[in-house]
């Protein structure tokens, strides 16, 4: 089948129905999603969003800590931007329908405070925060009767000049996107959606690690679609581990124990129940996210113990019970009573900080293509990303995406001389068990080597692993039909060796990049 629409959106998490949102009264939109729409980061997020919305904090104090949790390297103008435009960007959302927990069910926002943060400037709903925002803008989207939602489309690759017989290299001038292939998972039937804009709003890569707080959905297709494309992306060696996922070996995605418990009080410790962090950092258990993470995982290569603890029980019972009803019914659905027990904690990959770099209209270096959300690279996290940032700039580069493409949608043509796809293969049957083997060891290569800690040795070794299994991936992808999991697998590898290209290449320890090797040169 072959379709045209005036916006497509690819994701339909913060970033993507935000955009949708606006670009709506302009056009007719289509939102391609590979799950069920409400499945993505977004929905796990519990802390919530940051924002300065009172006198009591100050646009330069949120401004300062996003620099320092960065580590040195944001864009400094970028972080002034999206600080600024936080507050308008929260008003949106409670006008789409989006709760926010008032104080004493007043009209004041209820705040709470994350790692790296000096104040109380995050606003949440309870600890189920991202189910909030999709619901709101979820329902909001379905309302509209411009927006589109195809639901178990699976988008493939950007199409570019590359799909009309050119060749693309990196270094080609103005590559152009005329829209997206993509996987119809319920017919195995490859369709074109041409488009005049296109938003990818993909969302994370946690899946390239064995332990990771992402939804299976997490496998990076934007930014290996970008890469495939010959689009630029930049800082992707920043994968931020969050420190406090919940010990709990059997279950993926790991479930998050979210900062905002450490923002209320509790503390981190050892497994004699002794406390650590003053070892590592004078911010204790709120230093930003990667010193705090490093920190578990030197405490736990010291003592050879696989978790510690996080001790939440000073809280106090009636706060942990109101305050963080997820956590508590989590934790005590597998015999944690968390107002009586410590939690058995460890890190698992989280966000990743880099990706398809844009400029301040959400614009890639492909024409007509915007990126907005986890898979975008804006320059805010630099080397590391601040708690309840990644909502926030979700919202502000969906808006900013959305105002540039209003503009230039209407000069846009449609590319109908594209091809279909051409679907040529044989069904595999052997190739759901290769996949699956393929996708473990990946996981754990890139979680034993390409980790927390890093080494010139390890990166080496993890790139000649994986030398090996993209050449067999590959053979496989020229013999197959396309499958959703070939693909994502597929994409999975691409960002894998992303992640080291640029870990390699990064020659000081900054933000999340931490190589034994490169202590010396710390500046
Ligand atoms: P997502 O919400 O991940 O959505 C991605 C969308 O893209 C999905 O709809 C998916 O189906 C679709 N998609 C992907 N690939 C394809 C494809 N090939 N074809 C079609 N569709 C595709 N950040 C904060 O700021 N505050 C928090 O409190 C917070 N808590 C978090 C807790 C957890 C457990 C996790 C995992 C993350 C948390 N984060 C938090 C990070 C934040 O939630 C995410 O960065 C953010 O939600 C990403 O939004 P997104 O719209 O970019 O992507
Ligand atoms: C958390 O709630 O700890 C996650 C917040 C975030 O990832 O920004």
């Amino acid at each position: 089948m072959r379709y045209e629409v005036d916006f497509l959106v690819v994701g339909s998490g913060i970033a993507g129905l935000s955009f949708a949102l606006k670009v709506a009264p302009y056009g007719k939109v289509c939102i391609l999603t590979k799950g069920d729409a409400a499945e993505g980061s977004t929905r796990y997020a519990q802390g919530g969003i940051a924002a300065v919305m009172y006198d009591s904090d100050s646009f330069d104090k949120h401004i300062h800590d996003t620099l320092v949790a960065g580590d040195g390297i944001c864009d400094r103008e970028v972080v002034e931007m999206t600080i600024r435009e936080a507050p308008d960007r929260i008003r949106e959302l409670v006008q789409y329908g989006v709760n926010f927990d008032r104080e004493g069910g007043g009209d004041r926002f209820d705040l709470h405070r994350e790692g790296g943060h000096s104040e109380f400037r995050i606003l949440h709903h309870k600890d189920n925060t991202g189910e909030e925002i999709e619901r709101g803008l979820l329902e909001a989207a379905r309302r509209h009767p411009n927006i589109d939602i195809k639901e178990r489309q699976f988008a493939i690759d950007i199409i570019t000049q590359h799909h009309l017989g050119q060749r693309v290299t990196k270094h080609t001038p103005g590559i152009e996107c005329y829209g997206v292939y993509a996987l119809d998972c319920d017919t195995n039937r490859i369709d074109t959606y041409l488009a005049k804009v296109t938003l990818l709003a993909t969302g994370g890569m946690g899946n390239v690690y064995s332990t990771t707080t992402t939804p299976v959905i997490s496998t990076g297709d934007g930014v290996a679609m970008v890469h495939r494309a010959r689009g630029v992306l930049s800082d992707l060696e920043f994968m931020q581990f969050h420190p406090t996922s919940l010990y709990n070996p059997a279950e993926k995605p790991a479930f998050l124990i979210t900062e905002a418990m450490r923002g209320a009080g509790a503390v981190l410790k050892d497994r004699n129940g002794k406390e650590f962090m003053q070892k590592y950092d004078e911010r204790l258990s709120l230093a930003p996210r990667d010193i705090v993470a490093r920190a578990i995982d030197n405490e736990m290569k010291l003592s050879g113990k696989d978790y510690l603890y996080l001790d939440a029980r000073g809280i106090g019972k009636k706060h942990l019970i109101e305050g963080f009803p997820t956590i508590y019914a989590k934790c005590l659905s597998i015999g944690i009573d968390i107002t009586r027990d410590m939690i058995p904690i460890r890190p698992a990959a989280h966000y990743q900080c880099g990706g398809i770099k844009v400029d301040r209209n959400g614009e890639s270096s492909i024409k007509h293509l915007y990126a907005a959300g986890e898979c975008s690279c804006t320059g805010l996290h630099g080397g590391n990303r601040l708690a309840s940032n990644s909502l926030l700039e979700a919202v502000v580069y969906a808006h900013n995406a959305a105002m540039s493409a209003i503009e230039t949608v209407g000069d846009i043509p449609f590319k109908s001389e594209v091809p279909d796809w051409n679907a040529e293969g044989m069904v595999l049957n052997e190739e759901m068990v290769l996949i699956t083997q393929t996708k473990h060891e990946l996981q754990e290569i890139m979680w034993n080597y390409v980790g927390i800690v890093r080494s010139d040795l390890r990166l080496q070794r993890a790139f000649d692993r994986l030398n090996l299994i993209f050449r067999e991936t590959e053979d496989l992808y020229n013999r197959s039909v396309l499958t959703e999991p070939l693909s994502e697998l597929r994409n999975l590898i691409a960002c894998s060796y992303l992640i080291i290209k640029m870990a390699r290449a990064r020659r000081e320890n900054v933000g999340l990049h931490y190589s034994l090797d490169l202590i010396e040169k710390k500046v």
